[in-house]
């Protein structure tokens, strides 16, 4: 077999996936339509043509306009039905998907109602073959108290959600700011990741290893400029979730030749593809795979240890961890 249908057809993890930047430009409309919901564009192409981006605020603007557009669980359910069908074409069978609820509960739209739509969507996941969980972001913009009122929000919801994550503009917003609540997430007993070292210095991957004591770092990439932190990241196996696609739409790479993920791997981390915000940056997981291979030239055991990485680094319980990899181990061993 060769390796680009090896890449597409190999069972992943997806890891780092913003539900909301799943969010098609014509679902947008759509549901702008249903809602009587106004936008600042004309049309489907003209939205399109705004995704261009020089940096992460950049993007980050355009992102929150085009989630006004929902209000109700159903709108929540079909954003999130429509990506894990993608997810499941592209052989994911497992995804840990984040969700911005202050982006909804800041217009008016319920914790409920968000919670129950994208929940629903990830219970029906399973006849697609894909297990679904959800993690809980929040949104390092706002203030620490934002987030404990969140928290407080989201907590009689506590079943439908495995962690919390940290997103959004990253420069001048270090992980300590989230200190106290990283600790309370903690103490509920819930898995704990943010989004470190994407613009931001190796400095904000300590912090958010040391002081949030994050169990995984969203992008990372910036973390090769250090070598001790380098270090510390593959001693301790602490999975990356690397989004190729996304680094290169945001200008965080000049073009995706340049991509660190093959120095990250061969330096031992546990480095993963992921699609961050497949609607906006052009690719969904196995774009991602298969642009991203071509790029940087990766081989067979690269794709192996990716793969393997997705799984290791999930938090699925260890039995299914097991039987994930038992299935990439077949894949490979008949390709
Ligand atoms: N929210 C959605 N995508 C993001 C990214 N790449 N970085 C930070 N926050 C985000
Ligand atoms: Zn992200």
């Amino acid at each position: 077999m060769n390796l680009p249908t090896l890449l597409a057809t190999m069972p992943k993890a997806e890891l780092h996936i913003h539900i909301e930047g799943s969010l098609e430009p014509e679902l947008i409309f759509q549901l702008a339509q249903r809602n009587g919901v106004a936008l600042p564009y004309a049309s489907v192409e003209e939205l399109r043509r705004a995704y261009a981006f020089t940096n992460l605020q950049s993007f980050l603007d355009i992102y929150y306009a085009g989630a006004s557009v929902l209000l109700r669980e159903q709108d929540f359910h079909d954003m999130a039905w429509a990506y894990l069908q993608k997810a499941a074409a592209d052989h994911v069978i497992r995804t840990e998907i984040f969700f911005d609820p202050q982006t909804h509960t800041a217009r008016g739209v319920s914790m409920e109602t968000v919670i129950r739509g994208l929940s629903r969507a990830c219970k029906d996941a399973k006849k697609l073959g894909v297990d679904a969980e959800l993690i809980l972001c929040f949104l390092r913009h706002l203030s620490e108290e934002d987030a404990f009122a969140t928290l407080e929000q989201a907590l009689p919801f506590r079943e439908h959600f495995i962690g919390v994550g940290l997103d959004s503009s990253e420069l001048g917003h270090p992980p300590e700011k989230f200190a106290r609540v990283f600790a309370k997430c903690r103490a509920e007993g819930l898995h704990l990741v943010a989004h470190a070292g994407e613009e931001g210095p190796p400095a904000y991957v300590w912090s958010a290893l040391d002081v949030l004591k994050v169990e995984r770092i969203d992008h990372g990439v910036q973390s090769a400029k250090d070598p001790a932190l380098m270090k510390r990241l593959a001693d301790e196996r602490i999975p990356l979730t690397v989004c190729p696609l996304s680094n290169l739409k945001l200008c965080v790479f000049p073009d995706l030749q340049q991509h660190n993920l093959r120095e990250l791997l061969e330096a031992g981390l546990c480095a993963t593809v992921n699609s961050d915000d497949p609607a906006y940056f052009g690719g969904y997981m196995n774009d991602n795979f298969l642009q991203t291979a071509a790029a940087i030239g990766l081989d067979r055991q690269h794709a192996y240890q990716l793969a393997r990485n997705s799984f290791e680094g999930s938090f699925a319980e260890p039995s299914a961890k097991a039987r994930y990899i038992e299935r990439l181990d077949a894949a490979f061993a008949a390709a």
